[in-house]
């Protein structure tokens, strides 16, 4: 690449659109700040595994009921009784993990209440999210469906608040032995002859609270008699997910992590996954946020970021090196330290919840806007920087409640702007992860960077969450040389807007410019936007 030639466009989409500039998008009164960023493609720090960009389907509101399930008989175009928008949308972004069915109603669910024909199905009361009757006509066969139909792998969550080790264990015989015993003839006589191969088994959910109020020993003490029965049937080995701390509960972990860590050689009863929570709690109605809420719910994008240094420390700190399977011999393998995965399995906005909407809608119905997006981008950053310390992230949920990707109501169906959010990084995935600095000390509303490599492309989303101030980005590349870059941006100058099923473009990516100046990439950063670029270097 000629020094002189600074702007090209490259892949199957290259054309004149790639690199079309967008015109008028600065509010009048917006500041401009000059920002220098450093990547450095060579400093490799893990590969951002697509699981952290998961998601997460509660029994809650309209989420499942209404949202993603229409029903078989429904006047809604639906596939198999699953309306067939959300399916086509979601596969088309890619939901690599779907979670069920809580959340806190996990630990109020039992399994059988959902399999069998559907006049036998009992109705029961949703005790947690509005005391409404629920007729279970979406079980353990239609989520199983649900993830085969968008391309996702199901993560179960089993009820230890109120339920016993023997249902989850029966549960993952009914789910995975592939045949000859009575729970899996059960299986196939319900429809489904082929083992489900159910891998990821959440034991409870928030045991701190809705899952039984406990404290981390005890819910350790359950914790240690359901891992004892979660079994491998036919080749599906379990990885259990026990239930970690709200945020940074450093106390919990300590609980916890205190009964069960191993004492002599092996696992003992550790558990494969261990997963806190972290919302990012608002106080204003979702498109009435005030500027002050904003800066604070950015505040609690930054502390889940510490949160994930701190607890994978703690974790770390009960895992003592194990002799390898050779023991301590001349020759033998090197002392490992047995892994326990951290995950972070609902996290993302809550914000003041508008009655009228929730008497609507059901609960905790919520619109995405703007600022949705910037925290959704600047969370998912953040777990691409800190790709060695993080295994999965499920972002709370994925229609209508809290931070959805997809608001529906009857016949009508939007993406939201947290969908494009999750679009704009979606190129991140399967990618090794690279050191980025930009500068400190960072404010919560500082630029976040996040950049990963394959071959010779690199991808990387800058985010601005000022909410005034446009910036000017000078992007330096030490020891690499970039020869063409396309982008897209999405970006509103009002942290409010948001799409609704009237008006369902207000906020959508457009194809943007990045442009490459001596070895630098060099770009325009209005507030409250998301830019990703695809990066092409020289060899
Ligand atoms: O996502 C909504 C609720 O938030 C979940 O049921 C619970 O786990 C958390 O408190």
């Amino acid at each position: 690449m000629k020094p002189g030639i600074t702007r090209r466009a490259f892949g199957a989409t290259a054309g004149a659109a790639v690199f079309s500039a967008i015109t008028s998008r600065k509010s009048a009164s917006a500041a401009v700040q000059p920002q220098n960023v450093v990547i450095h493609p060579s400093a490799e720090i893990a590969t951002v595994s697509p699981m952290l960009h998961s998601s997460f389907a509660e029994h809650l509101g309209s989420c499942v009921y209404g949202g993603l399930w229409v029903g078989k008989n429904s006047s809604i175009p639906n596939i198999e009784g699953f309306r067939t928008q959300a399916v086509n949308w979601l596969k088309e972004l890619g939901v690599p993990v779907l979670r069920w069915p809580g959340g806190c109603f996990a630990d109020d669910y039992h399994w059988r209440d959902g399999i069998g024909p559907l006049e036998k199905r009992p109705k029961t009361v949703n005790i947690h999210w509005g005391n409404y009757v629920e007729d279970n006509s979406f079980g353990t066969h239609e989520f199983i469906r649900l993830c085969r139909l968008i391309g996702s792998e199901p993560y179960l969550a089993a009820n230890l608040g109120s339920g016993t080790p023997e249902e989850m264990r029966e549960w993952m015989e009914y789910c995975n032995y592939p045949s000859g015993s009575s729970l899996s003839d059960e299986r196939a006589a319900n429809g489904s002859p082929e083992p489900f191969k159910v891998r990821y088994w959440g034991v409870g959910n928030e045991n701190w609270g809705c899952g039984g109020n406990m404290t981390g020993d005890e819910y350790a003490t359950h914790y240690k008699r359901f891992h004892t029965y979660a079994r491998t049937f036919g080749d599906t080995r379990p990885f259990t997910i026990a239930c970690g701390p709200n945020r940074n509960d450093v106390d919990w972990t300590r609980r916890f992590m205190s009964v069960v860590r191993p004492s002599g050689a092996g696992r003992g009863v550790l558990p494969s996954g261990y997963a806190f929570h972290y919302y990012q709690n608002g106080r204003d109605l979702p498109t009435k946020f005030s500027v002050e809420a904003l800066q604070e719910q950015l505040a609690l994008v930054q502390r889940m970021e510490e949160t994930i240094v701190v607890q994978r420390g703690l974790l770390d700190s009960y895992l003592q090196m194990q002799p390898g399977p050779q023991g301590q011999r001349a020759g033998a393998a090197p002392p490992q330290r047995p892994q326990v995965q951290l995950i972070c399995d609902e996290w993302g906005v809550w914000d003041r919840m508008d009655p009228a909407e929730t008497k609507k809608y059901g609960a905790l119905w919520m619109q995405s806007t703007m600022r949705s997006a910037v925290i959704a981008a600047l969370g998912l950053n953040a777990f691409h920087r800190h790709a060695d310390k993080l295994y999965m992230c499920n972002i709370a949920q994925t229609v209508n409640v809290l931070q959805s990707v997809i608001l529906a109501h009857e016949d009508k169906c939007v993406r939201t702007t947290s969908y494009y959010a999750f679009l704009l990084e979606k190129p991140h995935r399967g990618n090794t992860a690279v050191r980025v600095e930009t500068g400190s000390p960072a404010s919560p509303d500082s630029i976040s960077v996040s950049a990963s490599k394959k071959d010779n492309e690199l991808v990387v989303t800058f985010v601005n969450p000022k909410h005034d101030t446009d910036l000017k980005v000078t992007c330096a590349l030490p020891g690499a040389t970039p020869s063409a870059a396309k982008a897209q941006i999405l970006h509103h100058k009002d942290h409010n807007a948001c799409n609704t099923f009237e008006q369902p473009n207000t906020v959508v990516p457009k194809d943007y410019t990045v442009a490459i100046e001596k070895g630098r990439l060099v770009l325009d950063l209005p507030a409250m936007a998301i830019v990703t670029a695809t990066v092409r270097l020289s060899a």
